[in-house]
C-alpha cells in the first residue's frame, strides 16, 4: 500500500519543475523525497537559491495533491534548503571515524547478525568500536552480545554505554522492557535516536556501527540525512522476496546521497553435515547478480549455520566464540576489505 501512494506521489511530483534548476520533481531527483508510513506522508523539498515563495507554492498544491490519493491520511510537505541540509547533518553527533548503518528491506535476513559480527570482527582487528541498537522496534543486540542492565548517567547527563568484549553498546533495548510492545509515533522516534546519538557518552570511535530497523521508513532516512554515515550496508538472503526490498534500501540511500559501501548476502547456502554439499535453499547468487546490477560492492556470502544462530542466541557471536571457524573468517575478511577501502 505505502508502496502505491509512493509511486502516486511521484506521479503528481514529477508534474512540478524546480524553479531553480528547471528539473522535473521526479522520483530520481535528489531535490525531493517522500517517505510513506501507515498513511502518513512526509515529503521534502530542497530549496535551491533563493527564491523560496515559488517553493511554497509547490509545496501547498503538492499537499493539496497528495491528500487526494486513497489510503493518505496525512501529508507534511517540508521545505528544507542547503543551509538547513548542513545544520541537519550535525544534528546527530558522535565521535566516531566512520559511521556505517547496516539495513536491509526485510526483518529476519540476518542483519542483526550481522551488524554484531562485523562489529566484533572490527574489534579483533584493532579498532575502536560502537554498536548503536537503532531498530527501536525489535532491539536485539543486547541479546546477541549477551548484555543486559540500564546504562548510568554520568555527571554531564549523558548514558554511559554498556559494554561487552571490548564493545560499547548502547540499543532502546536497555532503556525500555523489550517483552512490552511499545508503540512509536515518528516524533518520539526521532527522540530515541537522537538520544542515543547525542545523549551517550560514546568517546572517541572508529567505527560506530548502526544496526538499523528494517524497511525503508522515516527512522532510516532521518538518521542517513541527520548523521554524518560514511556509507551503509545492505544485508540480504538471495531470493527474490527479500532483494525486491534490498533494492529499496539501495535506492532510498541513493537518494540521500549515502554511499552504498556494498551488499551481504547472508543465509546463502547451507552445508549438509551428512553429505557435506552445498544447498542454496534460497537460490543461488541472487545478492552477487543484485550488487552488480547496481554496481555496488559484493562484499561476500554467509551460510546458513546453526552454531551462529546458536551463538547469536546466547550472546556470544561467532568471531567471539569460534574465531578460527569458517564464519568468522568470513567476517574478518569483510572487515578488513572495509577498513582498507574506508581509511585510504
Ligand atoms: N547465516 C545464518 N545462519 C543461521 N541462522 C542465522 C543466520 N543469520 C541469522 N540467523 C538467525 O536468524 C534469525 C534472524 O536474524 P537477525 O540477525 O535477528 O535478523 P534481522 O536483524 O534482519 O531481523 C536469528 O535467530 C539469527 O540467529
Ligand atoms: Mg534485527
Amino acid at each position: 500500500m505505502s508502496d502505491e501512494i509512493l509511486s502516486s506521489i511521484y506521479t503528481f511530483s514529477k508534474k512540478f519543475a524546480d524553479p531553480n534548476t528547471n528539473l522535473s520533481f521526479e522520483e530520481k531527483n535528489n531535490n525531493i523525497s517522500a517517505v510513506v508510513r501507515n498513511g502518513n506522508v512526509n515529503i521534502s523539498l530542497n530549496i535551491v537559491g533563493t527564491d523560496t515563495e515559488k517553493y511554497t507554492d509547490i509545496s501547498r498544491l503538492l499537499k493539496k495533491n497528495v491528500e487526494q490519493i486513497p489510503g493518505v491520511l496525512s501529508v507534511n510537505v517540508l521545505l528544507t534548503s542547503e543551509n538547513n541540509k548542513d545544520q541537519n547533518t550535525n544534528r546527530f553527533k558522535i565521535d566516531s571515524k566512520n559511521i556505517i548503518a547496516i539495513a536491509s528491506g526485510k526483518g529476519g535476513v540476518g542483519k542483526s547478525t550481522f551488524a554484531v559480527n562485523l562489529a566484533v570482527a572490527l574489534k579483533t582487528i584493532g579498532k575502536e568500536v560502537g554498536l548503536l541498537d537503532a531498530d527501536i522496534y525489535g532491539p536485539s543486540i543486547p541479546r546477541m552480545m549477551g548484555i543486559s542492565g540500564r546504562p548510568q548517567g554520568n555527571e554531564n547527563k549523558k548514558l554511559i554505554p554498556l559494554e561487552s568484549y571490548g564493545i560499547k553498546c548502547m540499543s532502546i533495548g536497555f532503556l525500555v522492557n523489550v517483552d512490552t510492545p511499545t508503540i512509536w509515533r515518528g516524533p518520539m522516534v526521532m527522540k530515541a535516536l537522537e538520544q542515543m546519538f547525542n545523549g551517550v557518552e560514546w568517546g572517541s570511535l572508529d567505527y560506530l556501527i548502526i544496526d538499523l530497523p528494517p524497511g525503508t521508513g522515516d527512522a532510516q532516512l532521518s538518521l542517513a540525512q541527520n548523521s554524518k554515515i560514511s556509507g551503509s550496508i545492505i544485508v540480504s538472503t538471495p531470493q527474490d522476496v527479500a532483494l525486491i526490498d534490498a533494492r529499496k534500501g539501495i535506492n532510498m540511500f541513493k537518494r540521500v546521497d549515502v554511499d552504498v559501501l556494498g551488499l551481504v548476502e547472508n543465509m546463502s547456502y547451507f552445508i549438509c553435515e551428512n553429505c557435506n554439499e552445498k544447498h542454496y535453499i534460497f537460490s543461488k547468487d541472487g545478492g552477487k547478480n543484485e550488487a552488480d546490477k547496481f554496481q555496488i560492492p559484493f562484499l561476500g556470502s554467509i551460510p546458513i549455520n546453526k552454531q551462529l544462530r546458536i551463538q547469536s542466541d546466547n550472546g556470544k557471536p561467532s568471531c567471539i566464540d569460534d574465531p578460527e571457524s569458517e564464519i568468522s573468517n568470513i567476517y574478518l575478511s569483510i572487515a578488513k576489505n572495509l577498513t582498507a577501502s574506508l581509511e585510504n
